[in-house]
């Protein structure tokens, strides 16, 4: 089978290595795209594949009628709200991700972010430390739990809030477990952002839930644009100048956020998942679960079932 590797944001070299070994072990050939420019460049690489390995690679309706042979499409990461995952399986195209694979990464980046910006992103003035202050994490799924743990070793006050994870299970991890996500957004002097990008978490982190913070609160996302509302988030910024938001996907209104210097920090790029670690480990994952996939009609991980 041919299996195409498109990825706008490359993965590691090391990553692509071990995609091919486990690919050419199952019979089947890889053909890469890496850091395409143009829509119609995937468009023609998809025409002839049977499966794709993808990012957060836009696949919708119309890439998916280009790919006449298409079967099976694995996100190498968590997220997968780049797929139109509806229209996959209307044609009969499965769609898997690769949960946990890249948490770590993320995890591991909600703290170079934090220390970045408690420290007033490496300005020279004097800042203040993590130890002691209340963090708060939206959503207790792999990545929230990895930060758990870490935030452990800086010896945080670790409270979560997920309404589909019960209390019990948030708090045998040593974790305060609060009961709505106004109270989370109440008791933490940072909140971190873990949710997915769906119909109900669209915009959802608003206004008057930011609001909430106590003074000097810290909103850091490393989860996904979609899940902030933009203006209603500016407009509280321009009211609360204690406020500050971090954030690893750049806002569609960046220009307008970084009117808040020293408040505001965008990475350049979605940074998180972006260690050779996460890459191997997702890239290698995707490829054994589309070779399962072919071999024995597995789908463990489908999402579009
Ligand atoms: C994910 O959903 O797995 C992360 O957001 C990483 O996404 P990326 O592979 O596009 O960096």
């Amino acid at each position: 089978m041919k299996i195409l590797v498109a990825t706008e944001k490359p993965f590691a070299a090391a990553a692509v290595e071990g995609i091919k070994k486990v690919a050419q072990e199952e019979g089947h050939e890889i053909v890469l795209l890496e850091k395409y420019q143009e829509k119609q460049q995937l468009l023609d690489a998809v025409a002839d594949v049977d499966a794709m390995i993808v990012r957060s690679d836009k696949v919708d309706k119309e890439v998916l009628d280009a790919a006449k042979n298409l079967k099976i499409v694995v996100r190498a990461g968590a997220g997968y709200d780049s797929i139109d995952t509806a229209y996959a399986k209307e044609k009969g195209v499965v769609v898997e991700n690769t949960p946990g694979q890249n948490s770590n990464a993320v995890a591991e980046l909600v703290f170079g972010l934090l220390v970045f910006t408690v420290r007033n992103f490496f300005n020279g003035k004097s800042g203040s430390e993590l130890k002691g202050k209340k963090l708060g994490i939206l959503a207790f799924g792999n990545v929230g739990r990895n930060v758990a743990r870490i935030a452990k070793g800086f010896d945080m006050d670790i409270y979560a809030y997920d309404e589909y994870c019960p209390k019990d299970v948030i708090e045998q991890s040593g974790v305060h477990a609060v009961d709505s996500r106004d109270d989370l957004f109440k008791t933490c002097d940072v909140v971190s952002l873990h949710i997915p990008a769906t119909p109900e978490t669209k915009s959802s982190i608003n206004y008057d839930v930011v609001n909430l913070m106590k003074k000097g609160g810290i909103l850091l996302n490393t989860a996904r644009k979609e899940v902030i509302d933009e203006e209603g988030l500016l407009k509280l910024m321009a009211e609360r100048e204690d406020l500050k938001y971090i954030t690893d996907i750049k806002p569609d209104a960046d220009e307008a956020f970084k009117k808040f210097e020293g408040r505001y920090f965008s990475t350049p790029k979605k940074m998180g998942a972006q260690t050779a670690e996460a890459n191997i480990n997702a890239g290698i994952a995707a490829a054994k679960q589309i070779g399962a996939f072919f071999k024995d009609g597995c789908t463990k991980f489908q999402v579009n079932k």
